[in-house]
């Protein structure tokens, strides 16, 4: 706390990224990266792009890329907004499409930067609670009306993994047809079903992707939006009031390159699904609950054994999970899917501890 700083800044809770270990040597399944690399096209894509080019701004529209993702989804490029990252896409929808003077919805247990994005853009949120066995109740997000300013909800959920069907995202869709609704889709490609078909349907959903996890480029900072071109419009006009370039040369091209490499997005992917299968069933063979999971990583829970210690144990032995403290989730490990070799490692360090 300073003088110098602002009301607002003061009364801010940023949000805390899981751990970026400096030792190399370490197992890392604690911020749901890919354990595959991103695609060899996009690799030497961007290799290309470095050089004298550079010293020129990029594209301000990221438009190569914009074509890719709308053709890729049968949209127009007018539908499609890209970011920085999926985390500024969805801070301009805070701003753009949230913010209405009344608190939007969130499930109790979701991602963490939500309520962090609530306080930067002073908007109202009422945390939704998940049903007991951690999934969304739609019925609960309806008949608000204008009461609430809209919804927002990864689905996959995070940290659970939970998947909402489809038909129950588009009753959420069809019972607040004034709001938008918001859906985070930064797990969607690890097994569920894009909501990105009911857009032609619902002019209130904007659906965000990512290409750090099913793209593997955590590393490049690329996320994007589609949706009714009103609502792409509107976070166009809030990122050209804020930052014209989000993203450089390098990213507009590796992403576009990415988005066209469908057989090495399907192999990786499948590979992640397989060995999600294999970890789910070994963590329940040494007595672990386990969340059914549609995503790249696990929620899990040992009945007798507490998360804390268990997430400190795997630590001893050079293994990272993410452990979260708030009350209801306080006993669960958030695990990502690593390649077979680093999840056995995992299963070989937990089975040593219950032993
Ligand atoms: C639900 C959810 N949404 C969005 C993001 C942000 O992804 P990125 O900013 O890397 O695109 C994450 C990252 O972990 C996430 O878990």
């Amino acid at each position: 706390m300073s003088k110098f700083w602002s009301p607002l800044v003061s009364r801010l809770t940023p949000y805390t990224p899981g751990e970026q270990p400096k030792i190399s040597k370490l197992v890392k399944l604690n911020t749901n990266e890919n354990p595959y690399g991103p695609s060899p096209k996009a690799v030497v894509a961007m290799a290309q792009e470095v050089g004298d080019n550079l010293r020129l701004y990029p594209n301000p529209d990221a438009e190569p890329l914009k074509l890719a993702i709308a053709k890729r989804h049968g949209l127009s490029t007018a539908q499609v907004f890209v970011g920085n990252g999926s985390d500024e896409v969805l801070a301009h929808a805070f701003q753009a499409l949230l913010k209405h003077g009344a608190p939007i919805l969130f499930p109790d247990i979701t991602y963490s930067f939500y309520p962090t994005y609530a306080g930067l853009y002073e908007v109202e949120y009422r945390a939704v609670p998940l049903a007991d066995d951690f999934t969304i109740r739609v019925d609960d997000y309806l008949g608000h009306g204008d009461a609430i300013g809209g919804i927002i909800f990864p689905n996959p959920n995070a940290p659970t993994g939970c998947l909402l069907p489809l038909d129950e995202v588009e009753r959420m869709l069809a019972g607040n047809p004034d709001r938008v609704v918001i859906v985070d889709e930064a797990y969607i490609d690890f097994g569920g079903e894009s909501a990105i078909g009911l857009i032609a349907r619902h002019p209130n959903l904007l659906v965000v992707q990512t290409l750090s996890k099913s793209r593997s480029l955590a590393g490049l900072r690329v996320g994007f939006a589609v949706g009714h071109v009103d609502l792409i419009s509107a976070l166009e006009r809030v990122k050209n009031s804020f930052n014209s370039y989000p993203l450089d040369r390098i990213a507009i091209v590796g992403a576009t390159a990415a988005i066209e490499d469908d057989a090495h997005f399907d192999k990786t992917r499948n590979a992640v699904i397989a060995s999600r299968g294999k970890l789910v069933s070994d963590l329940a063979s040494l007595g672990f609950e386990v969340l059914p999971s549609a995503a790249n990583f696990i929620f899990a829970r040992h009945p007798q054994h507490d998360a804390a210690a268990l997430a400190a144990a795997l630590r001893g032995d050079g293994i990272i999970v993410r452990h979260f403290t708030s009350a209801r989730i306080n006993q669960f490990l958030r695990i990502t899917v690593g390649t077979d070799e680093a999840c056995g490692t995992l299963i070989d360090s937990l089975r040593k501890y219950l032993a």
